[in-house]
């Protein structure tokens, strides 16, 4: 197959949205990372999906709508708190399950009684899905177990020839998947952290849960977002993440100085920590790789450190932790050493995502 190479101009936009249509496969920009959209009520197409992915069939996959009256058509039953999340959230990176109606095959929702529908905000996306007149499936668009594209040159490296077209509409914005939550729970839980966090949620509809599963990763426990059970996201080298211990500031320290003391004291140990990594592992003639906030790349070999986003600000982080990965990958990494990313403000949203690269791999110091 030849993968047609779009822009996002409404001419293009009108090609793929005739290819969606025919039943092809189309991968898009998104405000969160790229998709690769077929049509969702189509057996067929999202067969193609998961084979163009080289997906589990059991890993159900988003529908992606352009206007809430969808959410009537697609789910069974819309309960309030839907009806409230839809207007606080949507158009965004959020996704709810609800119960879902007869018209969505099971091929799409990977054989469960409910779907996940997702009203994107980028306008590529909602052009694309307006001009189809159909809802579309996506997943991320990457191969199975491959970080997420974040740019439409992630999308080709794995989908050139899979498919039947890409749009390139630049670098996408968040650059980690939307929040997943689930409403036919009594509680609503979130199944997959993401750029709209527990707060924020909780500051319009009250309590709710994140599910145990990907708070306390343990074979165990199953998670009730199938794909989040996968090995995900990783890159070929082996990833570790290097934490610092919480330290208590104690009770008598003057609070400016001695929090940034304290502050300043965690960078440099986890700093000593990952540079005796790497140091051991480039003795052995082994290929190594850093990932640190951009502030912080000066601890290490400059060549040999990635800078991910800036320090307190988890946007930029997100931002570039996928292409991060890649360029690993890219550049022969066999050993990954990187920095937590936790305390800032989508910090459950990024280390989810950089704790399952790792395989859950973590040093405390
Ligand atoms: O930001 C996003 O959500 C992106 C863009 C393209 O919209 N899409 C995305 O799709 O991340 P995907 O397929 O890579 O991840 C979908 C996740 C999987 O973990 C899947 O198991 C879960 O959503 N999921 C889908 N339908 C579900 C359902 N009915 N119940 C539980 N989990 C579901
Ligand atoms: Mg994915």
């Amino acid at each position: 197959m030849t993968t047609q190479f779009l822009s996002d101009n409404e001419q293009d936009i009108e090609v793929a949205a005739q290819i969606i249509k025919d039943g092809g496969l189309v991968a898009f920009p998104t405000e969160t990372v790229y998709g690769l959209g077929g049509n969702a009520l189509s057996p067929s197409a999202s067969n193609a999906i998961y084979t163009a992915k080289g997906r589990p069939s059991d890993n159900p996959l988003i529908v992606h709508i352009a206007d809430t009256a969808s959410v009537y058509e697609l789910a069974k039953e819309v309960p309030d708190i839907a009806r409230t999340l839809m207007e606080a959230f949507w158009p965004g990176p959020l996704t709810i399950i609800l119960p879902k109606a007869d018209i969505v095959p099971k091929e799409t929702t990977g054989g469960l009684d409910t779907v996940a529908i997702r009203f994107p905000s980028h306008p590529a996306a909602m052009e694309l899905i307006k001009r189809s007149g159909v809802y579309i499936a996506a997943p991320s668009a990457n191969t199975s177990g491959r970080p997420s594209p974040t740019t439409a040159k992630h999308v080709k490296e794995d989908m050139d020839g899979r498919i039947e077209a890409i749009i390139d509409g630049g670098p996408v914005g968040i650059g980690i998947e939307s929040t997943i939550v689930d409403l036919t729970s009594d509680i609503p839980t979130i199944l997959r952290p993401g750029f709209i966090t527990k707060k924020n949620l909780e500051d319009i509809i009250g309590e709710v849960r994140i599910d145990p599963a990907i708070i306390h990763p343990d074979p165990n426990l199953r998670p009730k977002a199938p794909g989040m059970k996968y090995t995900h996201y990783a890159p070929q080298g082996e990833l570790t993440v290097v934490e610092r211990m919480e330290v208590a500031i104690p009770t008598d320290a003057t609070p400016e100085f001695d929090s940034k003391y304290y502050a300043d004291e965690g960078a440099a140990a986890v700093a000593d920590t990952i540079n005796a990594l790497y140091n051991k592992k480039k003795e052995a003639g082994s290929r190594v790789l850093i990932l640190a906030p951009e502030e912080h790349r000066h601890f290490y070999n400059i060549e040999d450190t990635i800078a991910v986003g800036s320090i307190d600000s988890g946007i930029t982080v997100a931002a570039r932790l996928y292409a991060a990965l890649r360029e690993c990958d890219e550049r022969g990494a066999e050993f990954i050493y990187s920095e937590s990313f936790k305390d800032c403000e989508i910090g459950g949203a990024i280390m989810n995502r950089l704790l399952k690269a790792a395989g859950q791999r973590i040093i405390h110091v």
